[in-house]
């Protein structure tokens, strides 16, 4: 069984897609509105009933019905409002997040977790520690959503198909993210020859604008984290092996530790399997380090 804990625009998209892709027999939708989880465990029901595929979807405001859960993805707390940043949000859900992983470890405590309430970083290490899981079982889904918006820029800056795109996005899920064009190509051939310098600095500053932009328009992000929800828990469930810009705890890597952030790391059914140190050059470790320090001062000031 697939938990989601939040059961608002994102939180269903991330059962759609995992229900799509046919993850789990049963997914289960959490929340503490009464009637929000069920009314949205109906309305996708009605929509597979449709499509002939058998993933049982249920909605519930009671978190023992997590019991027997494989992968919990938490989506609870309040999300970005225009003109917010994700730091600004860090006290309001630093209670939430601590109340639901309580609930996590009493249900579910052979679970993997994937937290995505923002501020992701923060978020993910105050999972970590309320939880008392090994690293490996905290899994933040944020960069694979950042390398997302990456891919469509490079796509729209290129011409060529989305599927050729190998590209990569660390760090903070914030302000100082760390698009890395030196590592991204198009089907092998550098993103370096292909585009200009100028160029490739405007697609990273794109990157670390774009979510602010879409808030902006239609007040919140939606289709692409429920996406990458679904994708880091395909990851986990099919035992993929993929290899995933997430948000974990770090142990000495990137010479960092006591802090959670964006790394590449292999995904599979044990969770976070390997964590992959890049040989990242001097401009690069400063913007990686400026999000670590951000990182720090927040879970510092709560
Ligand atoms: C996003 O990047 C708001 O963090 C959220 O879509």
């Amino acid at each position: 069984m697939i938990t989601i804990i939040g059961s608002g625009k994102v939180g269903g998209d991330a059962a759609l897609f995992s229900a799509l892709k046919k993850l789990d027999d049963e997914i289960l939708l959490l929340d503490v509105v009464k009637g929000l989880p069920q009314g949205e465990a109906m309305d996708l029901n009605h929509m597979l009933s449709e499509q002939g595929i058998d993933v049982n979807i249920r909605g519930s405001n009671d978190y023992s019905d997590m019991r027997g859960s494989k992968v919990v993805v938490v989506v609870a707390g309040s999300g970005r409002k225009p003109g917010m940043t994700r730091m600004d949000l860090l006290k309001i859900n630093a209670g939430i997040v601590k109340d639901v992983v309580e609930n996590i470890k009493k249900y579910a405590d052979d679970s993997i977790i994937v937290p995505v309430t923002n501020p992701l970083d923060p978020i993910v290490h105050i999972t970590y520690k309320t939880s008392g899981f090994d690293r490996s079982r905290v899994i933040g889904m944020g960069n694979m959503l950042d390398l997302s918006r990456f891919i469509q820029f490079i796509h729209e800056a290129t011409g060529h198909s989305r599927d050729s795109i190998r590209a990569l996005v660390i760090g903070e899920h914030g302000e100082s993210m760390l698009p890395l064009p030196r590592f991204s190509t198009v089907s092998g051939i550098p993103l370096s020859s292909i585009l200009s310098n100028e160029k490739l600095d405007q697609l990273v500053q794109d990157t670390r604008q774009v979510a602010a932009k879409v808030i902006e328009l239609k007040g919140a992000t939606v289709h692409a984290p429920g996406n990458a929800i679904s994708a880091i828990v395909e990851a986990i469930l099919k035992d993929r092996k993929r290899v995933i810009p997430v948000a974990t705890p770090l142990d000495g890597e990137y010479g960092q530790s006591n802090v959670s952030i964006g790394v590449p790391a292999v995904i599979g059914r044990k969770g976070v399997e390997k964590i992959i140190e890049l040989d990242l050059n001097q401009q690069e470790k400063e913007w990686f380090n400026k999000g670590v320090d951000g990182v720090k001062a927040a879970l510092a000031g709560i």
